[in-house]
């Protein structure tokens, strides 16, 4: 595999290798890519934008998240749920082939000092930069497992999507599914804020739909807790050229571009 260049500070465009493309469920598969290096300092919360080689259509990148980095540094591994055109046609890939690879991109989550006791919130397929975060907090930074509490939400069982990361790392995961299929009938923010009541986290963590963290951000800011939450917007570029990624900041007076400014922000910056 080749370096084909550094586009801009310490991105890096490259052809990647796939090591493996695994259907999980339904909709979801795992592909891990190998990389020559450049992601070493990948960190949670960055993506990657991936286009698929001699395919002449989409011609546009598409954003992943980083899920994990692949042990011994080999490579990173996104998860994705099939939606469209270009995840259709990635799901078809097969192990040596390769993808356009471009990242890190983007500024991931803000670190805690250790073991401040930390929330994380996922809805769907937003569980994939929090897995990342969560080995990164307990691997790298030894956060106690104890201080570190996941709620993980989606439609159904179906959906449920890396409990066994979370618990392998011995992490305690409250489970919500809309349907009831699996752990609490609710939303995945009824238990966040019954855990609010009664124990405050110095920050919370989320990645997911809209509503779920439009709602985290009014409750973080009614119980007065920090709230990271990571974006998701349409991308043409992925590095902050077309503009195409453009949300309201709370200033009124200008916009921030997810690609570039996020996709992590502080819930009290932007406008949900
Ligand atoms: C920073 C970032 C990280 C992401 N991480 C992941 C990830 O880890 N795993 C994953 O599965 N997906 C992730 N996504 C979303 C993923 O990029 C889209 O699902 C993908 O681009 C869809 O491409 P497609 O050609 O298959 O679908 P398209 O044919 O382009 O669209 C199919 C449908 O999906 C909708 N859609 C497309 N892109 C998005 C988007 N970004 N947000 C919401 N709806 C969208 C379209 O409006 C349309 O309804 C991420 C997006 C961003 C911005
Ligand atoms: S995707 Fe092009 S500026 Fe953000």
């Amino acid at each position: 595999m080749k370096d084909e260049g550094r586009p801009n500070g310490n991105m890096f465009l490259e052809k990647a290798q796939v090591l493996w493309n695994k259907k999980i469920s339904s909709a979801y598969f795992k592909m891990g890519l190998k990389w020559s290096g450049s992601f070493y300092d990948a960190k949670p919360g960055q993506f990657v934008m991936l286009r698929i080689d001699n395919r002449i259509a989409p011609l546009l990148r598409r954003p992943f998240s980083i899920y994990r980095i692949i042990e011994g540094k080999k490579g990173v591994e996104i998860l994705y749920r099939v939606v469209g055109e270009c995840t259709g046609i990635l799901s078809e890939i097969r192990e040596g082939e390769s993808v356009d690879i471009l990242g890190p991109l983007g500024n991931g989550f803000s670190l805690p000092k250790k073991d401040v006791r930390v929330f994380i919130v996922a809805g769907g397929i937003g569980v994939a930069p929090l897995v990342f975060l969560s080995s990164y907090l307990v691997g790298e930074k030894g956060f106690a497992a104890s201080s570190i509490k996941v709620f993980l939400g989606a439609r159904s069982k179906d959906d449920l999507l890396c409990r066994d990361d979370f618990t392998s790392l011995g992490l305690e995961v409250a489970i919500t599914t809309d349907d009831g299929s699996e752990g609490e009938t609710c939303m995945v923010t009824n238990p966040v804020e019954a855990a609010l009541k009664k124990t405050r986290p110095d920050v919370i963590y989320a990645c997911g739909p809209s509503g779920m963290m439009k709602c985290l951000a009014d409750m973080a800011e009614n119980y007065g807790v920090t709230c990271q939450i990571s974006m998701e917007t349409v991308m043409a570029c992925g590095f902050g050229v077309c503009l195409g990624c453009a949300v309201e900041s709370k200033d009124e007076s200008k916009y921030l571009h997810v690609c570039k400014d996020g996709p992590v922000f502080d819930s009290r910056d932007v406008r949900l």
